[in-house]
C-alpha cells in the first residue's frame, strides 16, 4: 500500500533523519507536520489534514489555541522555572484554581501523565499504610486488564499488553489485575483487606475506546467506598471535556478519591499533569518524600489555567457531546461492510475494522492521510477518531466523507 502513495523528497528527508538518528520506539505514519491551527495540521509540503488524533487527546482545545499561546508567551518572557526549593507567584493561584474547578482539597502538580499515575499510586499506598492500617509492604492496588497508564517500569508491571512488557522484567509486585467492566471480579478482589486502591480508566482509550456498561463506574465506586478502598480515576485521556463532560466520571456523577489529569491540561503546549485528592490522602506525603523539578513551574501553571478556562468559555464539553453524536451517526450512515463496530462517547471514538487483511487498519490510515485526514490504528484493527473539540458540524461531515472515500481502497 505504502509504495502506491508518493512521498515527497522533502518528507523523505525528514523521515530519513528520524530513522537514522532517532530511537525506533514508534511507528508513525509517513507524514511530516510543521504547522497546526484548530482542527487542522499541515505537512511540510503545505498539505492540510483534519487531525483525528489530537496528540492522543492532548490537543482538545485545538492546535495553537491563541489564548493558550499568548499565556505561554507572556509567562515565558517573565519567569519559567524556579524549582520547588522556592515559591513562585503562580503555583498557589493555580492550585486554588484547579482544586476549585474540580472540587478537591489539594493538587500535586507534575509533568507527564505516567508521572501523575506514579504519584497517585504512591499516594494510595501511603494512605493504605498510615490511614487504613495495612501492614508494612502489603499494600495492593487493583487494576484492569487491557489497561494503559503509561510506560514506566512500575506502570508496565501491571500492563497486560505483551508489547509493553516483553523483556522489561522483573516487575513490581503489589498489583492484582481483574477484567474491565466486571463488577463481580471487583467485588471479589476487594475482599482482600490489604487493598489500598482501585485504578482504572473510565473509558479504556488505548485499548480501542472500550466504554464500560452504564452503571459500572457508579457501582465500582460504591464497592470501593464500602471496602474502604480508594477509587482512582485515570482521566488523562478521557478527561477535560473529551467525552462530552468535563470528566468521563461525570457521566455517572462519580467523584473519584484520586483524580489523575494530564495531556489537555496544557492543550498540547507543554507537558503538564496533576493529581487531585482531599487532605486525608494528599497530606500523607510530607516535604521531601515526593516531587519533580519541573512540577508546578510557573509556565505550566499559567498555561494550565488558560487551558482549563478555554474549555469552559468555549463550551467544549457541550460541543464534544453534540459533534460526537453527529460523528457516530454519520459513520453509521456510511454502512460500510469494513466498519465492524463504531463506539465512543463525545469525541473519543473508535471504529473496529472488519477485514481479512491484518494490515487493513494501517492501509486505511494511509488512504485517510492521502485524502486529508490523520488517524492512527491502535491494537491492529481499531482506529481512534478523536478530533480537537472545536470541530463543527460541516467539518465532521467533510471528515466522514473523507473516511467513506478512503474505505473504498479496502
Ligand atoms: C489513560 C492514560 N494514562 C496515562 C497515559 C500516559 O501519559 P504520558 O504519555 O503523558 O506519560 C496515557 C497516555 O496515552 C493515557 O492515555
Amino acid at each position: 500500500m505504502l509504495q502506491s502513495f508518493k512521498i515527497s523528497e522533502k518528507t523523505r528527508h525528514y523521515l530519513d533523519l528520524e530513522e537514522q538518528y532517532g530511537a525506533h520506539n514508534y511507528h508513525p505514519l509517513p507524514v511530516v507536520l510543521d504547522r497546526g491551527e484548530g482542527v487542522f495540521l499541515y505537512d511540510v509540503d503545505g498539505k492540510r489534514y483534519y487531525d483525528f488524533l489530537s496528540g492522543y487527546s492532548a490537543v482538545n482545545q485545538g492546535h495553537c489555541h491563541p489564548v493558550l499561546v499568548q499565556a505561554l508567551i507572556d509567562q515565558a518572557q517573565k519567569l519559567t522555572l524556579t524549582s520547588r526549593a522556592f515559591h513562585n507567584d503562580l503555583l498557589g493561584e493555580y492550585a486554588a484554581f484547579i482544586t476549585n474547578y474540580f472540587g478537591f482539597d489539594k493538587v500535586l502538580p507534575v509533568n507527564t501523565g505516567v508521572e501523575a499515575v506514579e504519584t497517585a499510586l504512591k499516594l494510595a499506598r501511603r494512605w493504605g499504610y498510615v490511614v487504613k492500617g495495612i501492614p508494612e509492604n502489603k499494600a495492593k492496588i487493583i487494576v484492569c486488564a487491557n489497561n494503559f497508564h503509561g510506560r514506566t517500569l512500575n506502570v508496565i508491571s501491571f500492563s497486560t499488553d505483551p508489547s509493553s512488557r516483553t523483556d522489561f522484567g522483573p516487575f513490581m509486585p503489589g498489583y492484582e489485575v481483574i477484567p474491565y467492566n466486571n463488577l463481580p471480579a471487583l467485588e471479589k478482589a476487594l475482599q482482600d483487606q490489604n487493598v489500598a486502591g482501585f485504578l482504572l480508566e473510565p473509558i479504556q482509550g488505548e485499548a480501542g475506546v472500550v466504554v464500560p456498561d452504564e452503571g459500572y463506574l457508579a457501582k465500582a465506586r460504591q464497592y470501593c467506598e464500602d471496602a474502604q478502598v480508594l477509587f482512582i480515576a485515570d482521566e488523562i485521556q478521557t478527561g477535560l471535556a473529551r467525552t462530552g463532560k468535563m470528566l468521563a466520571c461525570d457521566h455517572e456523577d462519580v467523584r473519584p478519591d484520586i483524580l489523575i489529569l494530564g495531556k489537555a491540561l496544557s492543550g498540547g503546549l507543554l507537558p503538564v499533569a496533576a493529581v487531585l485528592a482531599n487532605d486525608e490522602i494528599m497530606l500523607t506525603i510530607k516535604p521531601g518524600e515526593h516531587g519533580s523539578t519541573y512540577g508546578g513551574n510557573p509556565l505550566a501553571c499559567k498555561v494550565a489555567m488558560a487551558a482549563l478556562t478555554v474549555l469552559q468559555t468555549e463550551k467544549m464539553a457541550e460541543n464534544a457531546a453534540a459533534m460526537g453524536a453527529l460523528l457516530r451517526q454519520e459513520l453509521a450512515a456510511l454502512a460500510s461492510p469494513h466498519i465492524g463496530t463504531i463506539r465512543g462517547k463525545g469525541l473519543l471514538n473508535a471504529i473496529v475494522i472488519n477485514h481479512p487483511n491484518p494490515e487493513a487498519a494501517w492501509d486505511l490510515c494511509l488512504a485517510l492521510k492521502e485524502n486529508g485526514l490523520l488517524a492512527k490504528p491502535t491494537h491492529g484493527d481499531k482506529i481512534r477518531f478523536a478530533p480537537p473539540l472545536l470541530i463543527n458540524a460541516s467539518q465532521v461531515k467533510e471528515s466522514v466523507e473523507i473516511i467513506g472515500r478512503s474505505l473504498e481502497i479496502l
